[in-house]
């Protein structure tokens, strides 16, 4: 059923209203119709007056905290932990079998399930979480996100058997996959156009601090012989205490109380937020979107995604968001702790996931400020490239180290790990944050969050099968696992270089995006007939923002009005 199409953004305004406004501004749409405009920052965004504020950075920073959940969650590794849980593991793990293949230590179906089932539930969780994102607003469904994650984590602590810490973990990926449907969008619609990418990023940022946090943790855990493993998974509800402190405090996003035709409420928001009164050219887009929108309804919202104007950014959201495991990364995460168990003793072990998770941090910091200035291309495929030659080179050294005997001289170790921060470096700036970024920023407001959850399904069935396979991967393919990691990442690097275009700098709730796309030489193709009817309609905004800003001597502050009298 179509939701309700809000009236207007004019103070009272009735159903309607379009005739009495168009009356108002005299508009004459024949004049308009054979301008043309460019994509990208149009005219319009010259007058986004409102830059980054303290404001903005701090809902920013506090939503993003949503991102720690799930790397807070993640490589319990601890000897406690597998001695209580997965005994087999334990035993062979203290054994110390020298003759054992080093490569299958731990190819176990048990524990791979258990660190791949909450990726199964938040996949699931992810299509309810954009619907409930949709209708009842961002901030809700933080909040929600975070509830979950403070019952899986209470549950997870107090586990008493396997059961018991399997479900704790299904209603964690609850919360995670909420989170990871939500925050990006949030993000990007809170945030000025040309620091999106930058203030997104502090999503992964969330990320990856949390996955160094829970590995920290974990490391000084293991002095508390019994119930270390505990207090690890229960420290993991403090980020989702500050996630559900944010639900309620944090401003709702502009763009959904602009859909739901709260007009004056999120006209304040936006003043808010930029820290200025001189919104008008962007209250004015986001109206127009808004509009749009409303009119569509939930099912449509999933429909749309698949109409050939959509279809190509849809392709490219969701495949970059599968994709994205196919680089290796969290085999490399989840298992680092397992694999240096195997190569060396266990403080080792979790130390070198420490310097793992020092390295992805630090490498999600550089790539924030590049963003928006080399913009989300470059990125994707220097980092590309960056993987793939860490990945054949850390298959090499394992080949050359395994060869004579089956533990790892120091040195080799030394020169694998190195190996592999090179790759978790060039993985943190680029396909890590940009996979969200894309995800929350391609789409307009009438598929934002319907396609934000099929990005979240994507990446998650595909952790979720990365998971099940690495061990018995690693175990089968030994260290030529690397190398199919490896041709996976020159793929995708084809992949951008050929079919993404640059996304940088275009305002949220603009059309230029389809244009991007509309203009391409390969989804011009696909597009057909409906990305000439972008491109036209960007033209005709385009050209009608000059004529209001012709008409109304320069003062936009109606503009929202204008658009809405040309049924826009
Ligand atoms: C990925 C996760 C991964 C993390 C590592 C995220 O972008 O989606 O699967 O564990 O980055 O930093």
């Amino acid at each position: 059923m179509d939701r309700r199409v809000p009236a207007g953004p004019q103070d009272g305004g009735a159903n309607g209203s379009a005739g009495t406004a168009a009356a108002a501004f005299a508009v004459d749409k024949a004049p308009l119709l054979g301008k043309k405009s460019k994509a990208g920052p149009s005219g319009r965004a010259a007058h986004y007056t409102g830059r980054m504020t303290i404001y903005v950075l701090v809902v920013a920073l506090v939503s993003a905290t949503g991102g720690m959940l799930f790397g807070f969650d993640v490589g319990i590794a601890m000897a406690s932990f597998q001695e209580e849980y997965f005994p087999e593991i334990y035993t062979r793990s203290i054994a110390g079998q020298k003759d054992s293949d080093p490569y299958c230590k731990y190819h176990d179906t048990r524990l791979q399930l258990f660190s791949a089932i909450m990726f199964l539930s938040g996949a699931v969780i992810a299509v309810p979480a954009g619907l409930a994102s949709r209708h009842f607003g961002r901030k809700i469904s933080m909040l929600a996100s975070g509830c979950c994650f403070l019952l899986g984590a209470g549950l997870q602590a107090g586990s008493h058997s396997l059961v018991q810490l399997i479900i704790g973990r299904c209603i964690l990926g609850f919360g995670v996959g909420t989170a990871a449907s939500v925050v990006p969008v949030y993000i990007s619609e809170v945030a000025p156009y040309a620091s999106r990418g930058g203030l997104a990023y502090l999503f992964q940022l969330a990320v990856t601090a949390g996955i160094l946090a829970a590995q920290l943790v974990n490391y000084g855990n293991q002095y508390i012989p019994v119930w270390g493993w505990r207090l690890s998974l229960g420290l993991a509800a403090m980020p989702a205490c500050v996630l559900c402190l944010g639900g309620l405090v944090l401003p709702e996003s502009p763009s959904y109380l602009l859909e739901q035709g709260r007009w004056a409420e999120g006209k304040a928001v936006l003043q808010m937020l930029r820290g200025t009164d001189e919104v008008d050219a962007e209250y004015a887009d986001i109206c127009d979107a808004a509009r749009a929108s409303a009119r569509v309804s939930a099912w449509e919202s999933w429909k749309n995604l698949v109409t050939r104007q959509n279809l190509p950014m849809t392709i490219m959201a969701t495949s970059l968001a599968f994709l994205q495991q196919l680089t290796g990364i969290n085999a490399i995460i989840f298992y680092a702790p397992i694999m240096f168990d195997s190569f060396s003793k266990s403080t080792a072990a979790l130390l070198n996931a420490v310097i793992i998770g020092g390295v992805n941090v630090a490498g999600t910091l550089v790539g924030m400020p590049l963003v928006d200035k080399v913009g989300r291309r470059p990125l994707l495929l220097e980092g590309g490239i960056q993987m793939l030659l860490s990945q054949i080179a850390t298959c090499a050294i394992l080949g050359a180290g395994f060869n004579s005997s089956s533990t790892l001289s120091t040195g080799t170790a030394a020169a694998a790990l190195t190996m592999i921060c090179l790759f978790i470096s060039g993985f943190s700036w680029s396909w890590g944050p940009i996979v969200w970024v894309l995800g929350a920023e391609v789409q307009t407001l009438d598929t934002r969050t319907s396609g934000m959850s099929a990005v979240v399904f994507a990446n998650y069935i595909s952790s979720f099968i990365i998971g099940q396979a690495f061990l018995s991967m690693l175990c089968g393919m030994k260290y030529f696992a690397f190398l199919f990691f490896a041709s996976w990442n020159l793929f995708m690097t084809l992949l951008v270089y050929y079919l993404l275009p640059e996304t940088k700098g275009v305002p949220l709730e603009d059309t230029a995006y389809a244009c991007l796309f509309a203009r391409h030489p390969f989804w011009r193709r696909v597009m057909g007939k409906a990305g000439k009817q972008v491109l036209e309609r960007e033209a005709f905004r385009a050209a009608a923002f000059r004529q209001a800003e012709a008409v109304e001597g320069g003062d936009l502050r109606d503009l929202a009005k204008y658009y809405e009298a040309l049924g826009l």
